[in-house]
């Protein structure tokens, strides 16, 4: 297929990550906004067509995989209606989710063709998780990834690695990919909007290699071409590792993702300040893939132009972005 959505580093754009709503069942501290939230009106989101009519747009570009994110994707009480209608397009179709709601969705991700899903989950301690997520909901998501491995799942396990509150955690994640096919990636804490982000809490992908490295061998395993995580195993094991390195060793060079927020806003960069209204566009049947077009050539080459590598010397108050639970990761 040709490629159109090229932006002026060269970069092709076939991965879309569209969240479905800002609004979740859990408060995870790093992604919610610190002052109280109100979620946005369901008259404000894209409605389960007008989510359709863009994905199909972006599919004709040239948009090959796409990811559902949220918040919480599986909160949303027509979750499963987008599910399907987005199965039938030619996709590779997937989810990031926290998890809890898994078990209620288990027939619809098998009817949809989803093989693989991504899990958030920070730590394997009760307490933790419930001093994180402020939810006493550990077993639930550690049951329901347990359920997707007995159904033949591909399960990959998200964890924001924060120093002080999960970086001990690291080799018990490790040990966990013994016995079970468990994906784990381990990511650098990011800034965004009133997450109490520090430097200092950041725990880096040489880090977290050394920490794995005094216990166990471990192997690089080759990555795919726009591949965020570098992916390790350690040899014998049954499931593998994988650090998404976004501060310290970043993979701005090979992005090809772009992002659509719930109330409809096109973002070309997790980072950017910049973002497109597709959905106030389209409610006035305006044409949108100009605006798409303008969106990402106006891509920053890295970090959505707000900050570099150099993370020790990021300035969190002078980033401007939504809070990760309004973008979608
Ligand atoms: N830094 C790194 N990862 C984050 N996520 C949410 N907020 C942050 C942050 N500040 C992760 C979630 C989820 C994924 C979508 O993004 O844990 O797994
Ligand atoms: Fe919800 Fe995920 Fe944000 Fe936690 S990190 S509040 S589970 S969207």
């Amino acid at each position: 297929m040709e490629k159109k959505l090229t932006d002026t580093f060269g970069r092709v754009h076939n991965y879309l990550r569209i969240s479905l709503t800002d609004n979740c069942n859990f408060r995870c501290f790093y992604c919610m906004p610190e002052e109280e939230y109100d979620f946005a009106p369901a008259s404000r989101l894209m409605q389960a067509s007008e989510i359709n009519t863009i994905s199909k747009l972006f599919v004709a570009q040239g948009v090959e995989k796409i990811r559902l994110t949220g918040g919480e994707p599986l909160v949303r009480k027509d979750a499963a209606e987008i599910i399907l209608s987005l199965s039938e397009l030619p996709v590779k179709l997937t989810m990031t989710t926290n998890g809890s709601r898994i078990h209620e969705y288990l027939s619809v991700l098998k009817e949809a063709g989803i093989r693989s899903l991504n899990i958030s989950l920070d730590t394997l301690n009760r307490e933790k998780f419930l001093l994180v997520t402020r939810r006493d909901q550990f077993q639930r998501v550690y049951d329901n990834i347990h359920l997707l491995l007995n159904e033949g799942f591909h399960v990959k396990v998200n964890m924001v690695v924060m120093k002080g509150m999960n970086d001990m955690e690291i080799n018990d994640f490790v040990e966990w990919t013994k016995h079970e096919p468990v994906h784990v990636r381990f990511i650098e804490f990011m800034p965004f909007s009133g997450n109490r982000w520090t430097s200092n809490k950041v725990v880096t992908l040489d880090h977290i290699l050394q920490e794995v490295g005094n216990k166990y061998p471990i192997e690089r395993l080759q990555g795919e071409p726009n591949e965020t995580a570098k992916k390790f195993v350690v040899p014998g094991h049954a499931g593998t590792f994988a650090v998404i390195s976004t501060m310290s060793a970043n993979f701005c060079g090979s992005c090809n993702r772009i992002r659509l927020t719930a109330d409809g806003k096109l973002k070309n960069c997790l980072f950017s300040q910049h973002e497109t209204d597709l959905l106030t566009a389209l409610r006035s049947r305006q044409d949108i893939l100009p605006l798409i077009m303008d969106n990402i050539k106006a891509k920053a080459k890295e970090y959505g132009g707000q900050f570099h590598q150099d993370f020790e010397n990021i300035h969190p108050e002078d980033i401007h972005n939504r809070s990760m639970i309004t973008i979608g990761g």
